[in-house]
């Protein structure tokens, strides 16, 4: 089942807060005609299973910042720039209607440099980005499709409970002091209940 999602609040240390645009943590995307399942072309969706509040840093709520950030909990860009597979594209009920995902990031099994390659081949965890920043609801959280993925041999399929298991590995790595490239951060976070569906209804692979 994926009725969880879970909130983190991603503050480096070490850089001046700033003042998010939007006091709130995130705009749940079904009060504004979007949805908390991304689209995967297919008719179903994956879930936006992690939620980077918009309170976070302001450091961490760009494309560069969450590449920083990914790689500090043992993510990387993907394989030489390599892309596997169609982008995603979700509606988070910001104004801009359905957007391709900002980028894909991949358990980097400790290199940053090519990691990544060894995902690509044995599997592991992964997830997409999507960035809340519409006219309507510019909160600038972060919404990720998370999910631990079958070796190459699979076709790159989801593992059964592959979204569980993905989002819950992500976020032991995320939360409490983490650091990459001198900048390091302190997450804390929290479950949220009520934004997905339960079960597998619309869920691409069906696994629950
Ligand atoms: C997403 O990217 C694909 C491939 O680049 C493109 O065909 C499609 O129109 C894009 N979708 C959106 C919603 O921008
Ligand atoms: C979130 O929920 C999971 C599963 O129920 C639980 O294991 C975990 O401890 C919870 N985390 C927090 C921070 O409450």
């Amino acid at each position: 089942m994926h009725s969880l999602s879970f909130l983190l609040l991603a503050l480096p240390a070490t850089l001046a807060l700033h003042v998010p645009r939007q006091a709130v943590d995130f705009f749940d995307p079904r009060q504004n005609g979007g949805s908390m399942l991304d689209d995967t072309g297919n008719g179903l969706g994956e879930p936006l299973n992690v939620i980077i509040s918009g309170l976070s840093s302001s450091e961490v709520l760009s494309e560069e910042g969450i590449v920083n950030y990914a790689k500090a909990i043992g993510f990387s860009e993907e394989c030489l720039g390599i892309h596997l597979g169609d982008p995603q594209s979700a509606n988070l009920g910001d104004g801009n209607g359905p957007v391709n995902q900002t980028i894909e990031l991949r358990q980097d099994y400790g290199d940053p440099d090519l990691g990544t390659c060894l995902e690509s081949l044995i599997g592991g965890n992964h997830f997409r980005v999507f960035i809340q920043n519409g006219p309507q609801q510019p909160t600038g959280a972060l919404f990720l499709a998370v999910s631990q993925e079958e070796d190459v041999t699979q076709g790159h399929t989801i593992t059964p409970d592959g979204y569980n298991i993905g989002r819950d590995l992500l976020v032991a790595n995320a939360l409490g002091d983490t650091s990459f490239n001198g900048v390091n951060y302190h997450t804390v976070g929290r479950n949220i209940t009520g934004l997905l569906p339960v079960g597998t209804q619309g869920v691409n692979h069906g696994e629950c």
